[in-house]
C-alpha cells in the first residue's frame, strides 16, 4: 500500500504510540484487503462501549489511548442510559465502569452521543458519496444503501484509528466494483412496518455478506429502510444493498439475474418463527428502538398509547438529541407508563438479560436478543407490541 511521507513518519512512530498503532492498524487491515492507499473519512462512528460487550480489557485499551480524534466522531449505543441505569435495573458497579468507559472516548475528543442512528441527529456526518469508518452493522447499511456514503464494516478499534488519523485504507466498499448487486430479491406483495424487519431477517440469511437488490410492490419509507438494512445486517453480513428505483445508486445498477421469489407466506412465517406465538412464553418486556427510533417512530408510539396503559414493560430506546427535541412526544410515551431510554438499547445493555422473553419491533433485535442476551424473542407490528391490558 502506498503511504505518503507523512503516514510513514506515523508509522515510524514519529507522532507518538497512540498514532502509531492506529496506523499500524490502518495500514494492516489495508494490507490484508488489498488497498492501494489510505483515504480521508468524513466522520467515525465508533462501536465497543458497552461494558458488557469490551469489558475490562477494553477499557484498559481505551483508557491508555492519547490523542484527538481529528474527524467527527460519534460512539455506538452504552449499556445503559447514562442517567437513568438504576431505572433500567442496572448495577452500580456495571454504571460505575460504564462511565469510565466514556470518559476516556471523551478525553480522546470523541462525541459521546451514543447511537446507532447518527443520520438522525447530524446530517453532516454522512452525504452521498462520502467516505467513512463507521462500526455499527444497521448504521453501515444505512450509510452505504439509503445515503449512499462509503464505508466498510469497521471494528471499534479500526474506526477509532480512522477517527485519530483522520483516514481508512481504500478497499471493500470504498470501490465502485463492491458496491455491484450480487443476488436479487422480488418480493411479491405490499409490505408494511415491520414487515421490512422480517424481510431483512429472510434475505440476509440468503444473502450472507453478499449485496442484495430489491424490487419492491410499492415504496418503502426511509423508516422501513432502516428496518430492512439492520435486520439483514443480523441474519447476514449485509453492509449494502439496493432496491429499485428507491436507494440512490440504484439507478446505476443491473438487477441481477439469480433472483430469489419472497411471498407473503414466508413473511408471515417469520412472525411465528423460533419463539413464535406457539411457544407458551408470554413476552415479559417490550422492547423498540432497534435501531434507535426516530422522530416519527416516537411519534407513532406516541399515537399508539395515547389513552391506555401498555399491557407489559414497555422500553424505547432512542438517541438523547432526539430525545431531547421531542419533549412532548416523551412525555405522552411517558404518561403511558412505557419508558424512552437513551444511549442504550435492548441488546446492549445487560439489564435485559432479567427478562424471559422480549417482544420487539425489530428484525434486528428479534435475531440478536437471543444471542447476545440469551433471552427468548418474538417479532410483532408496533401496534400489537404496545396493545393495552384488554388487546388479544
Ligand atoms: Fe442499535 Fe442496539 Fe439495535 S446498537 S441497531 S439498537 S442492537
Amino acid at each position: 500500500m502506498h503511504l505518503t511521507q507523512e503516514e510513514e513518519s506515523i508509522l515510524e512512530g514519529d507522532s507518538g504510540p497512540t498514532l502509531k498503532k492506529a496506523m499500524e492498524i490502518l495500514t494492516t487491515l489495508g494490507d490484508i484487503y488489498g488497498a492501494d492507499s489510505l483515504i480521508p473519512v468524513k466522520s467515525a462512528q465508533i462501536a465497543g462501549v458497552s461494558y458488557k460487550t469490551i469489558g475490562d480489557a477494553g477499557l484498559e485499551w481505551i483508557s491508555d489511548l492519547e490523542g484527538t480524534v481529528v474527524v467527527p466522531s460519534i460512539l455506538n449505543p452504552a449499556g445503559m442510559d447514562l442517567e437513568r441505569w438504576q431505572e433500567m435495573g442496572v448495577d452500580a458497579e456495571f454504571a460505575s465502569k460504564q462511565a469510565s468507559i466514556i470518559e476516556a472516548y471523551r478525553r480522546l475528543g470523541v462525541r459521546c452521543e451514543c447511537t446507532c442512528t447518527p443520520y438522525h441527529i447530524d446530517k453532516e456526518l454522512a452525504a452521498f458519496g462520502d467516505h467513512l469508518a463507521w462500526s455499527e452493522s444497521s448504521a453501515i447499511s444505512y450509510a452505504n444503501s439509503v445515503i449512499g456514503a462509503r464505508t466498510n464494516r469497521e471494528g471499534g478499534p479500526s474506526a477509532l484509528s480512522a477517527a485519530l488519523i483522520g483516514k481508512t485504507a481504500n478497499y471493500g466498499y470504498h470501490l465502485d466494483e463492491n458496491r455491484i448487486p450480487t443476488i436479487g430479491f422480488e418480493v411479491d406483495c405490499k409490505l408494511t412496518g415491520a414487515d421490512f424487519g422480517a424481510l431483512g431477517c429472510l434475505a440476509g440469511a440468503e444473502a450472507g455478506s453478499g449485496v442484495p437488490m430489491f424490487r419492491l410492490r410499492s415504496k418503502p419509507s426511509d423508516t422501513e429502510l432502516k428496518a430492512l438494512g439492520a435486520a439483514m445486517a443480523a441474519s447476514g453480513a449485509v453492509a449494502l444493498y439496493h432496491v429499485e428505483g428507491v436507494t440512490p445508486e440504484s439507478g446505476h445498477q443491473e438487477f441481477p439475474d439469480e433472483t430469489i421469489i419472497i411471498e407473503r407466506r414466508q413473511i408471515d412465517d417469520v412472525f411465528d418463527e423460533g419463539c413464535g406465538k406457539e411457544c407458551g412464553n408470554e413476552p415479559d418486556l417490550v422492547a423498540l428502538g432497534c435501531p434507535h427510533y426516530s422522530a416519527s417512530e416516537l411519534e407513532e408510539a406516541a399515537r399508539l398509547l395515547e389513552d391506555h396503559t401498555p399491557a407489559k414493560e414497555v422500553w424505547i430506546c432512542t438517541s438523547r438529541r432526539v430525545r431531547d427535541a421531542n419533549p412532548g412526544l416523551v412525555r405522552r410515551i411517558e404518561d403511558s407508563g412505557a419508558k424512552v431510554f437513551v444511549d442504550t438499547c435492548m441488546v446492549v445493555s445487560p439489564a435485559t438479560d432479567r427478562f424471559g422473553c422480549v417482544l420487539t419491533d425489530s428484525g434486528k433485535a428479534f435475531k440478536y436478543v437471543p444471542n447476545l442476551c440469551g433471552v427468548r424473542a418474538r417479532i410483532a407490528h408496533i401496534n400489537e407490541c404496545l396493545a393495552g391490558e384488554d388487546s388479544d
